[in-house]
């Protein structure tokens, strides 16, 4: 089980074990980071799933595709480490992993 760090928006930090095959949107949301909307439920079309990764992450996590990409120009508070966290799977690998969860556009 990986151990997933994330910082939520008024600068709180936790921790917690994450379900491996589920999306790390699906992670957040269960252990109770409630600011993650996903309102479109992993559709790859709301934007709110929207996280800041760690710059030592960006390597490990799954390429971002062209429609991941497209939809995350449509945010102004899109930055170099952005990513959507209903685009990436929870394994082992990241066990580690750091994000923080993007300003409310
Ligand atoms: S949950 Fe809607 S784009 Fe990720």
């Amino acid at each position: 089980m990986p151990t997933i760090n994330v910082t939520t928006r008024d600068g709180h930090a936790k921790s917690f074990e994450g379900t491996n095959g589920q999306s790390l949107m699906e992670n957040l949301r269960s252990h109770g980071v409630d600011e993650v909307l996903a309102l479109c439920g992993g559709c790859l079309s709301c934007a709110t799933c929207h996280v800041y990764v760690d710059e030592d992450w960006l390597s490990a996590l799954p390429p971002m595709s062209e429609d991941e990409d497209d939809l995350l120009d449509s945010s102004g508070a899109r930055e170099a480490n952005s990513r959507l966290s209903c685009q990436i799977p929870v394994s082992d690998a990241l066990d580690g992993l750091s994000v923080t969860v993007a300003p409310e556009d």
